[in-house]
Formats: C-alpha cells, sequence, structure tokens
C-alpha cells in the first residue's frame, strides 16, 4: 500500500457518544452502542444484523442494545471487576470493534488510501484497555495512536502550556493539568462524577416535587441539554410532560437547578486539589487556565460558578471548548495531521513502537503506542 495521500481520522470514543472528524472534511457523532436484533422477526423487520447510530433510539424494543464502555467496563476499569461474564465482556469487545469500524466507515475511505488515526480515551484508562482499544482497532487502520482526551482537547484549542483540562463526560469527569510535556498517569485524575449523576437526581427531584408525572430518562436527559444551568437565571424552564396519558406544562426551574447543581461543589473541589499539588509558582498560571471540555461543560452557568468557588483561593478564570461535541475528536484530528508520515510508517511497522515520532506529537504518542 501506498504512504502517500493518507486519510487521517480523530475519534473520541466516549462512554455515551463517539465524535469523529476526518482529513477529508467528514465529522460526526454517534452513540458509543451497538444493537442487535432481539429475534429472527425483529431481524426481518429492520433487515439487518447489527444496528448503529439514530436507529438505536428508534428501534430500541426490538434490540439488545450493548453500551461497551459502560460503567467504565474495558475503559479505565477492568471489564471482570465490573460483574460481567467472560460471555458479555466478548459481546462489549465485540461491540468496540463494530463502533470503531462502522465510525470510520463513515468517512468512506477511498481503496488504496492508507487510514492513520488517533484515538482519544480517558486519562485513566489502563494499560490493558489501552492496548484493547488498539487492537479493536488496528482492523480499520493502518496506524494507530491512542492518547489521553482531555489531551486532545488541550492540543486541539493549541493550550499546551499551563493548562487544566476538566473533561465532563456522561459517568466520569477527567481532569489533566497540562504543561507542555504529555501527562503522566499519576498526574491525572478520574473522577465517579459527570452527566449520569445529574439525570439521576434530575429524576428524583421530579418525583418529589411532581410525583404523577411520568418521565423516562432519556426525557429527562433532554430536558438537562435543553435547559440545564447552575446559576442564577431570570427565565424560567417550563417543559410539556405527561400525567396519566394527558400532556400540561410544568415549571421544573427549581428541580432543574438543584439537580445541576450536584457536580458543583466536587468538581471545585477536585479542581482545588489538583490545584493546590502543583509547584506554587505554577498554581496561579493553572488556575488562570482552566478549560472545560465534553458535554456536561455546556450547562449554562457552569464556567462562571467554577470560577466563583476558586474566588477565595485566589480566583481563576474558567473557559469552555467553542464545540464540545467535537472538541476530543478535532483535537485528535490535529494530532493526528501533525505527526510526521516517518512517524506512521514506524508505528505501522513495529509491533510495539516506543514513541518514536519526532515532533511534538511524539510525546502524545504514549510510549506503549502499538503498531498495526
Ligand atoms: N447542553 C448540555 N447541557 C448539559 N449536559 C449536556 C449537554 N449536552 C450533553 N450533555 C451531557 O454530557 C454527557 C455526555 O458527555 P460526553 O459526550 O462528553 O461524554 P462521553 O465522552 O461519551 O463520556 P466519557 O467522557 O465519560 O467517556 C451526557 O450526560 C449528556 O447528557
Ligand atoms: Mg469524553
Amino acid at each position: 500500500m501506498s504512504d502517500t495521500n493518507p486519510i487521517f481520522v480523530g475519534m473520541d470514543l466516549g462512554t455515551f457518544k463517539t465524535s469523529v472528524a476526518s482529513s477529508t472534511g467528514y465529522r460526526d457523532v454517534l452513540q458509543t452502542a451497538v444493537g442487535w436484533p432481539k429475534d429472527h422477526i425483529a431481524r426481518t423487520m429492520l433487515g439487518r444484523d447489527v444496528v448503529f447510530g439514530k436507529d438505536l433510539v428508534e428501534h430500541r424494543l426490538a434490540l439488545d442494545i450493548v453500551r461497551p464502555f459502560e460503567k467504565g467496563s474495558l475503559k479505565y476499569v477492568e471489564a471482570a471487576s465490573t460483574g460481567m461474564s467472560a460471555d458479555q465482556i466478548k459481546r462489549h469487545q465485540l461491540a468496540t470493534r463494530l463502533i470503531i469500524e462502522y465510525a470510520v466507515a463513515r468517512v468512506r475511505p477511498e481503496p488504496g488510501r492508507p487510514i492513520y488515526g488517533v484515538i482519544g480515551v480517558p486519562s485513566r484508562a489502563s494499560m490493558v484497555n489501552k492496548r484493547f482499544i488498539m487492537e479493536a482497532a488496528s482492523a480499520v487502520f493502518d496506524g494507530i495512536a491512542v492518547v489521553s482526551e482531555p489531551f486532545t482537547i488541550a492540543y486541539g484549542m493549541n493550550r499546551l502550556s499551563d493548562a487544566l483540562v476538566v473533561d465532563i463526560g456522561a459517568g466520569t469527569t477527567d481532569l489533566c493539568p497540562i504543561y507542555g510535556v504529555y501527562p503522566s498517569d499519576e498526574e491525572q485524575v478520574t473522577i465517579p462524577l459527570g452527566g449520569d449523576h445529574i439525570d439521576e437526581e434530575l429524576e428524583k427531584t421530579l418525583q418529589a416535587t411532581y410525583p404523577d408525572v411520568q418521565a423516562s430518562r432519556n426525557m429527562v436527559r433532554e430536558m438537562k441539554e435543553r435547559y440545564g444551568f447552575v446559576n442564577s437565571v431570570s427565565e424560567s424552564a417550563v417543559v410539556n410532560l405527561t400525567i396519566n396519558g394527558r400532556p400540561r406544562p410544568f415549571d421544573i426551574t427549581e428541580p432543574l437547578k438543584s439537580a445541576c447543581r450536584v457536580i458543583v461543589e466536587p468538581l471545585v473541589e477536585a479542581i482545588r486539589d489538583m490545584i493546590g499539588k502543583f509547584d506554587p509558582e505554577f498554581q496561579a498560571r493553572l488556575r488562570q487556565n482552566i478549560i472545560l471540555g465534553g458535554g456536561g461543560s455546556q450547562l449554562k452557568g457552569l464556567d462562571r460558578v467554577i470560577e466563583q468557588g476558586l474566588v477565595e483561593f485566589g480566583g481563576g478564570k474558567v473557559t469552555k471548548v467553542p464545540d464540545a461535541a467535537y472538541a476530543g475528536a478535532v483535537g485528535a484530528l490535529k494530532l493526528a495531521m501533525g505527526m510526521p508520515a516517518q512517524g506512521w510508517t514506524q508505528l505501522r511497522a513495529s509491533t510495539a513502537a516506543t514513541a518514536s515520532t519526532p515532533t511534538t506529537p511524539t510525546t502524545t504518542t504514549e510510549k506503549h503506542s502499538l503498531a498495526v
């Protein structure tokens, strides 16, 4: 295969969503999930053996849906420790491979052009899990590097020194200090806190406020994504919900605010803790350069509320990524495109390449980057 004219792909393989960006201009976000028809009737109705993307929601009742990274399995904890059977683990592994293949197939690579990819994974993903993701990706990529998600966000925003990236996902939040070198595993922190916790809390507070209202977890998440806020706002959030099958408007402003705020205090505490561990001379600089990424960063007012929480510690400046859905994938793509051709060839040629690529991204491809 020729090494000329490669296609580069950046991918953020999240627990909830996978986003993809390619050098050919393709962008997409899909659920990190795979659906298998429950029986032969479902298979005939769907006309497919495997279902991805939007169809998962539409046909959910006819599908066995597997979310391979749910509860952190295959990502930052060993799959076996989540109580899964060997068969379930295999199924989750297969799902991971299928999602990566599907996402890359959507880029519609032309035959004969090599595909080089950078995949972002949570900062605390274990070595075993990074290796597993590499192997799952090896069928579709000619060269692949697995890097820490917060790092791809910082790289995408050109903030490679004195920054603190806080990536607020569905199940977890990753904190990662960036100061010009590739962050070591020990420096990065993952806290078990994210959008899912707000959804759980909102479901509870809604139940307590309006006991007869019917709202599924999906609806609750959509309400949060549309109206969620943590600061004082003057407008109220009114949504149509059903009571005994009849839709009626309900004011959810207060339950929504209290649910969204459950993540604020622990988040501010984790940020303070991480900054406090740094050399005092760097602490002020990190505080002035806090970047919020991930879907949870879009909660209205979160940046300002974190700044308020840092006032008594010397103050800080918090910026949200401009496009939370794609920040990780676009940063990963930029990393992929910045890596010299030579680096990819080396990655491709050896089975356990050490960080052999000679420019900035060198430090970003981890020492254990595998070749394919
Ligand atoms: N506008 C919004 N306001 C508040 N929360 C949002 C918004 N949009 C998305 N979210 C929430 O962000 C979370 C998903 O974030 P993201 O897509 O970054 O997660 P992920 O990358 O799949 O997960 P992880 O990083 O934990 O592996 C979900 O809880 C989702 O409801
Ligand atoms: Mg993420």
